[in-house]
């Protein structure tokens, strides 16, 4: 298990644990910091995040659906925002810290 620190939309930080290979989304939804009523496909943008870029550097980099699904969203951040869902935790993540984007 590794874990996360999570900004939530007031500001507070959370610690969250997280299971290696899967994704972000999954313990965000679970702290009811994020919707992901798409359950993880790319398509709803309600999983949204930003990541600061020192971290971003540890990710791999977005694929097409995901840039396009957060291209449309108005709080998109091409420096910071990734889709939580398409974010799959690995150990070199472990302290990783996000903010929940602002709601659309
Ligand atoms: S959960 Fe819908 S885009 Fe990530």
């Amino acid at each position: 298990m590794g874990h996360i620190i999570a900004i939530d939309r007031d500001g507070a930080r959370k610690e969250l644990e997280v299971k290696p290979g899967d994704s972000l989304m999954f313990p965000l939804r679970d702290a009811m910091l994020v919707e992901a009523s798409c359950g993880g496909c790319a398509s709803c943008g309600t999983c949204h995040i930003t990541i600061e870029p020192e971290w971003m550097a540890k990710l791999p980099p977005r694929k097409s659906d995901e840039t396009d699904m957060l291209e449309s969203l108005s709080h998109f951040d091409e420096a910071k925002s990734r889709l939580s869902c398409q974010v799959n935790f690995t150990e070199d993540m472990d302290g990783l810290v996000l903010q929940v984007a602002p709601p659309e």
